[in-house]
């Protein structure tokens, strides 16, 4: 069986057809082609696949399709704004704080979410908001100092 919904990602209104035992990470990758946000566990484990709802970072492989409806999604996609890359994505180029990158749009996502919340997150604060995020290959601390030069940038411009 389908279910209509209709939501926004990025912004841009969607109207779609679901099926009841998809996920929202089913839809962004198969039904949107929005491959950008990773399927590493599908089980809630590893962050792969964290996106924002109403400014708060969830996985889209816990959400099932049919409870994507009136929802306002971001995922990594949206975060680049006129072709440039977004205050934090730009941090982990330049902390290269990323190997195979699969997980780190996920890491993005879940300091965006920070971010937006907390312009000023300690060391602490930042760990702790990335600590459904899994990383096999950085050992972490370049992706927290990404982080952290973005609050001091955010600091900076007080
Ligand atoms: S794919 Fe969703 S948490 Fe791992
Ligand atoms: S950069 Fe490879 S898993 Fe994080």
């Amino acid at each position: 069986m389908k279910y209509p919904i209709h939501f926004f990602v990025n912004d841009e209104a969607m109207d779609l057809e679901v099926e009841a035992n998809k996920t929202m990470l089913n839809v962004l990758r198969d039904q949107l082609c929005m491959t950008g946000t990773k399927e590493g566990c599908g089980a809630g484990e590893c962050g792969a696949c964290t996106v924002i709802v109403d400014g708060k970072p969830i996985n889209a492989c816990l959400v099932l399709a049919p409870e994507m409806d009136g929802m306002h999604i971001t995922t990594i996609e949206g975060i680049a704004k006129d072709g440039e890359l977004s205050p934090l994505q730009k941090a982990f180029v330049s902390h290269s704080a990323l190997q195979c990158g699969f997980c780190t749009p996920g890491f993005v996502m879940s300091g965006t979410a920070l971010l937006m919340e907390n312009p000023h997150p300690t060391r602490p604060e930042i760990i702790r908001a990335i600590s459904g995020n899994l990383c096999r290959c950085t050992g972490y601390i370049r992706i927290i100092e990404a982080i952290e030069e973005v609050a001091n940038q955010y600091k900076g411009g007080e």
